[in-house]
């Protein structure tokens, strides 16, 4: 299978490219390395053959769609994204630009190329807003309130809109919060990937919040797996990839404590405005149609985390700046 991935060089699109390429597709890689970079590649690169490129491109640029023209790629994994919430909060056209822009364009270079699929990335959790029920199912109300869920949830519904307008399949996975090795630091780490080297520096972590708020972990290796059923099935729809279970912010720091014997207390500070107090997404709508369970457990996810920095310092260092 011919394949193109967008944001192919960030957390879970190197770790999707490596599947691919182990699945045998060629695979196409586009990206501007703003959070992603190409150490993170170093594997699919050193695969022998004309299986594997990169190049290096903003999907906001229009660029990006007479690439893909060119390219024709089958089946189209779109991740790159403006990520940060602090970033959308901060400066919303910019994030719009990117999200929804850039989708356009990558949507636009689909039809243009004749791509069947378009997998794409969704925020399982700014996507449902404050629906209130936990789990979340995907019959859930999406009343995103938050601009980058606003621009997440825009880009998927410009994704159906390609589906009945212009005949390009979609699947939109709505991921939950995704850990593991190469995850992104930047300017607001996610929160394990800011423990997890602090811990190995046996340095304390701040807990914003009382630690007692939740979130859904979901390892990157279960959502690669997912996004790989996705390029063959699920048709049209959105899809949780969550585990369904909740653990807090305070159990992951407690984790990571034994995992490390590191056991200093964190520090607590007051809660950052905006964020949930609750994430945990049903995935039983992804079992019935990718034929997808979750099948890392928190600890193995954590500890495979833990090895990934302390055998890559250069992460680890651009972590814990
Ligand atoms: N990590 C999570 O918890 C999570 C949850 C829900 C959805 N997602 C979605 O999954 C996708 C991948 O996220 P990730 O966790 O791997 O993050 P990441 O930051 O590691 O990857 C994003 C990649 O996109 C690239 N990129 C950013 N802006 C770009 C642009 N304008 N043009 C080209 N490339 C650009 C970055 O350089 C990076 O390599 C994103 O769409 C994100 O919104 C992630």
């Amino acid at each position: 299978m011919r394949t193109l991935v967008t944001g192919g060089a960030g957390c879970i699109g190197s770790a999707l490219v490596d599947r691919l390429l182990a699945e045998g597709c060629t695979v196409d890689v586009v990206d501007d390395l703003t959070t992603g970079s190409l150490a993170n590649l170093a594997e699919a690169r050193s695969v022998v053959g004309r299986r594997f490129s990169f190049q290096r491109l903003d999907v906001a640029n229009l660029e990006i769609a007479d690439y893909i023209a060119r390219k024709k790629p089958e089946v189209i994994f779109h991740l790159a994204a403006q990520c940060s919430q602090r970033i959308a909060y901060a400066k919303p056209a910019f994030d719009a630009a990117v999200n929804i822009g850039g989708t356009l364009n990558v949507l636009e270079g689909a039809v243009a190329a004749g791509t069947t699929k378009i997998c794409f990335t969704a925020s399982g959790t700014t996507l449902y807003g404050t629906s209130g029920e936990v789990p979340t199912r995907e019959a859930s109300a999406w009343k995103p309130v938050s601009p980058f869920g606003v621009s997440k949830k825009s880009a998927m519904d410009y994704c159906h809109s390609y589906r009945e307008t212009r005949g390009l399949e979609y699947t939109a996975l709505a991921l939950a919060n995704v850990y593991g090795p190469r995850q992104a630091t930047g300017p607001d780490p996610a929160v394990i990937a800011s423990f997890a080297p602090r811990f190995l520096d046996r340095a304390r972590v701040t807990i914003y919040g009382d630690g007692n708020q939740t979130r859904d972990f979901v390892f990157v290796d279960d959502v690669v797996d997912a996004l790989w059923r996705s390029s063959q099935r699920a048709g049209g729809l959105v899809l949780n990839i969550g585990t369904g279970v909740e653990t807090s912010i305070q159990t992951v720091h407690d984790r990571l404590a034994t995992l490390t014997g590191f056991h200093a207390p964190a520090r607590y500070e007051a809660a950052l405005t905006h964020d949930p107090n609750r994430v945990c997404l049903d995935p039983g709508r992804a079992e019935i149609h990718l034929g997808w369970k979750p099948f890392t457990d928190l600890d193995d996810g954590l500890a495979r985390t833990l090895e990934y920095y302390k055998v890559h310092p250069a992460a680890r260092e651009r972590a814990t700046r």
